[in-house]
């Protein structure tokens, strides 16, 4: 019932870091499962292109085990691995002493779609496109995709889209947030416009506040010496959580094309009010029953980065003029949990006598896991004795909805890169709104480093720190729990 798979066209898609940890574990294996679809084409080459010199073959071997290690598909056998391996090659170049041009030039096809992955550090973005043009590699129509952090700060990342400008049209140019690629995420403006229902209550006369949390169990064991530097807010909030917001807050495109959404987006976050810093709390989490410090796992025994973030923001418009928005992300949370809430107002009266109780519908659209929405909705206890309420959710797990075949649906990255194929750049960021995301990041982050601002510390495995519970009671609210 889930996957209609259509095909896309052949392509030669080139993968800078093509040895890195992102191609082995997100975008090889993703792009297998694709094949397994059947929406590859099997005269699509896929070219590995790193700095090691290696043999094809040993690249194969290299990507055959990262299948076997990061999920290909226990229902494929070793006939389909070899066909999906006959589709790549491996050359090595240098962005810098430019090694290896010549040689992946000479590989390019003409008349099938070009798409060069820059799974590199940002700092290689300029060198590749410049290469790229000397030698010609890539056309008008090729495409190129590059991965967060698109900069650490408004600047950082006006340079990087100063370098790609160089050399590519901003149709070119496909900016990925792997949140904007999930299955829930999209189910979000479906569910917004696609539904008679929820639209006409969808803003400040019916909601009366918003709840986005993204929780994980994960530590930054690992990644310390990149998290250390970035910290929740520049590596969660202003991508993830905030592409959330816009696609809750943005009014409806004319229709669901790549510049009609990603302008409405725009305009939410530059519409989004500079926060309050009382409205902001950080935390760091410390040693719990489920696992080291943060500082232990980043190595950093004077750290203050933060790894959790609660705050609530406002956006001056006449939609939401009033309605608090309250995000939250942390790693090391008692559970990996993603959700929004929608919670709408109380009603004005009751006519139930006795009925003291606050009913509130909430729309509840969970990210993961066991993606689904649920409605939160007031209903007659059952039995005599009078009407007595309770709420209940109207609940609709998407796999048990929609049946195994949800297990199909492509993962994030794969539909990404099929929309990259395809040439459909409604799911990326465009240029204007990373920029502007920064706009807004920025004086938050700055107004932190004057102050020396010291997160609070929380417990591994709970629900975050005691302060970001107080953000919410002292609006007379409350954090929907992390389950
Ligand atoms: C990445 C962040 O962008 O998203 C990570 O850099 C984070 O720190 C990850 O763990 C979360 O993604 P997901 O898909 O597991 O929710």
């Amino acid at each position: 019932m889930v996957s209609r798979v259509i095909p896309v066209d052949p392509f030669d898609l080139v993968i800078f870091g093509g040895t890195g940890d992102l191609a082995r574990r997100k975008i090889i294996p993703g792009l297998f499962r694709r094949f397994l679809s059947g929406q590859l084409p099997a005269d699509s080459r896929i070219i590995g292109a790193a700095r090691s010199s290696m043999e094809p073959a040993e690249y194969k071997s290299l990507l055959e085990e990262a299948i076997k290690e990061f999920g290909g598909d226990e229902k494929s056998g070793a006939d389909e691995l070899a066909a999906f391996l006959n589709m790549i090659d491996y050359v090595a170049v240098d962005a810098v002493a430019g090694d290896g041009w010549d040689h992946l030039k000479s590989l390019m096809r003409d008349g099938v779609v070009r798409a060069f992955y820059f799974s590199v550090a940002p700092s290689l973005f300029g060198a590749l496109a410049d290469k790229l043009h000397e030698y010609a590699i890539a056309t008008s129509e090729s495409r190129i995709v590059v991965e967060k952090p698109f900069g650490h700060d408004l600047p950082t990342a006006r340079a990087l889209n100063a370098i790609l400008a160089k050399h590519f049209d901003e149709r070119q140019i496909y900016r990925i947030d792997h949140y904007l690629g999930k299955e829930t995420v999209q189910n979000l403006m479906a569910i917004r416009f696609g539904n008679v229902l929820f639209e006409p209550l969808w803003n400040s006369h019916y909601v009366d506040h918003i709840q986005v949390t993204v929780a994980e169990t994960v530590g930054v064991g690992g990644r310390g010496s990149y998290y250390d530097n970035s910290g929740a807010m520049r590596d969660m909030v202003q991508n993830h959580l905030m592409q959330l917001l816009c696609l809750i807050a943005m009014e409806p495109p004319n229709k669901f094309g790549a510049d009609e959404v990603r302008d409405e987006k725009l305009k939410v976050i530059r519409a989004l009010q500079p926060v309050d810093p009382h409205h902001i709390v950080r935390g760091q989490y410390d040693a719990g029953s489920e696992g080291p410090s943060y500082r232990e796992d980043a190595e950093n025994a004077r750290s203050f980065t933060e790894s959790f973030i609660a705050m609530k923001c406002h956006i001056n418009n006449w939609r939401w003029a009033g309605v608090p928005f309250y995000l939250r992300t942390g790693k090391r949370l008692r559970s990996r949990s993603s959700e929004i809430a929608v919670v709408f107002k109380d009603l004005g009266h009751s006519i139930f006598e006795g009925d003291e109780a606050r009913h509130r519908n909430i729309l509840s659209i969970r990210l993961q896991p066991n993606e689904g929405i649920d409605l939160q909705m007031t209903i007659k206890e059952p039995g005599p004795g009078g009407m007595r309420l309770i709420d209940v959710p109207l609940d609709m797990t998407f796999a048990d909805a929609l049946g195994a075949d949800v297990d199909d649906v492509p993962d994030a990255y794969e539909r990404l890169i099929m929309d990259v194929i395809r040439g459909n750049q409604t799911l990326f960021m465009r240029g204007d709104e990373v920029e502007a995301a920064w706009e807004w990041t920025d004086p938050i982050i700055k107004g932190w480093e004057i102050r020396n601002d010291v997160p609070k510390l929380y417990e591994a495995g709970s629900a975050g720190p005691e302060d970001s519970m107080m953000l919410m009671h002292r609006d007379g609210r409350k954090w929907r729990e992390i389950r």
